[in-house]
């Protein structure tokens, strides 16, 4: 029987409710599919940090290193400043383990109610694989004369062509394994490359070399589109239905995954995946901590129970990924009233319950 070490973070918020949850599908999983699961907490957060002044510490990151995965709640408290945990723990752990993915599936679920007018299910379905260390995140930059009326600030997008690299294979593996021809939902498998060519002249020209140079030669079963981000943005709303699987920068991907969040109903099903194709991956609703819902029992766990079937399905466990998913949409589509906080028509612990019950069979 396989067995995986998962380290869960509940962390700040709801991060913990969320976490429970996905943790009850989880195990409903693995008691069905036959593998087992060694969960170990973590402590990591804004209530740490304020008794320790402890972020992650470079011990837990050692620590996060023995396990097979990581699952995460979320990351913010109200009163700890902006950036401290964010750079301490979530920014620390991509970048220290080194998981370059930043996958995030915009998918609309049966009965969600979806902001784009006319767009059911069927149109709403691609993936942004962002890139997750690179960019303006490495923190390269400063300040001179600062507070002087002549203060410069300069913050860099940095790029190397190893990054760029890795990124676009994985990309490009992943259309071709998970693209709309692969899933039955299209003739082709499409990889579109989001850039800025017309004004990032130096970073987007060595993304979008690259991404001719490898399709061509490794990948010429996959077609390739380009489309700068703003365009994006338009079509995200105009015509989703055009998109397979997206890949692109990591602060474009921030920004479009936010977008991309909204169409398929909001911060409570939005889940991505913080991948180390080779290494220790960490899965997250991407939704943040909403301290005003903490501990009241009515936050949406659904973006957690997405992220942790990501997560099964890179350890392996792809049929039971697909099962959760489909208990998701039983959900979403049969019993809830509305994916928003306190509006469900249940509580955070009954959702779980519905999925975890229809999981079981
Ligand atoms: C995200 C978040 C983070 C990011 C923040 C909290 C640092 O917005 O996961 O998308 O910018 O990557
Ligand atoms: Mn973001």
């Amino acid at each position: 029987m396989n067995t995986y070490k998962i380290a869960v973070i509940g962390g700040d918020g709801t991060g913990p409710e969320v976490a429970d949850e996905a943790v009850k599908v989880m195990d409903a999983a693995a008691a069905k599919f036959g593998f087992k699961i060694e969960k170990t907490n973590f402590d990591f957060g804004g209530e740490r940090y304020k008794k320790t002044g402890e972020t992650l510490p470079d011990s837990g990151v050692e620590e996060l290193r023995q396990f097979d995965s990581i699952l995460l709640g979320a990351i913010g408290h109200p009163d700890v400043a902006p950036g401290i945990l964010e750079k301490g723990i979530l920014l620390k752990a991509r970048f220290e383990l080194d998981q370059y993915i930043n996958l995030r599936p915009v998918k609309l679920f049966p009965g969600v109610e979806c902001p784009l007018k006319d767009k059911t299910p069927e149109d709403i379905d691609y993936v942004v694989v962002r890139e997750n260390t690179g960019d303006a995140y490495t923190g390269a930059g400063g300040f001179t004369l600062k507070g002087t009326p002549q203060e410069v600030a300069v913050q860099s997008s940095v790029y190397n062509r190893f990054q760029v690299d890795r990124c676009l294979k994985y990309a490009f593996e992943y259309a071709r394994s998970h693209g709309k021809k692969s899933r039955g939902a299209g003739k082709e498998n499409t990889l579109g490359l989001v850039g800025k060519t017309n004004v990032l002249t130096y970073i987007y020209d060595l993304w979008e070399r690259a991404f001719h140079e490898m399709g061509a030669t490794e990948y010429p079963d996959i077609r390739r589109d380009y489309y700068h981000v703003d365009a994006t943005c338009m079509w995200m709303v105009k015509s989703p239905e055009w998109f397979d699987v997206l890949v692109t920068g990591n602060m474009f991907g921030d920004i479009i995954t936010d977008l991309g969040a909204i169409t398929q109903g909001g911060m409570g099903i939005a889940a991505g995946g913080n991948i180390n194709p080779e290494g220790v991956s960490m899965f997250e609703p991407i939704g943040g901590s909403a301290p005003k819902y903490t501990g009241k029992g009515v936050i949406n766990p659904l973006a957690a129970v997405c992220a942790m079937a990501m997560m099964l399905d890179t350890l392996g466990e792809a049929e039971a990924a697909t099962e959760i998913e489909n208990a998701v949409r039983y959900v979403t589509g049969e019993k809830l009233e509305s994916l928003a906080a306190g509006r469900m028509g249940y509580s955070t612990s009954e959702v779980g319950d519905l999925v975890a019950e229809k999981l079981a069979g």
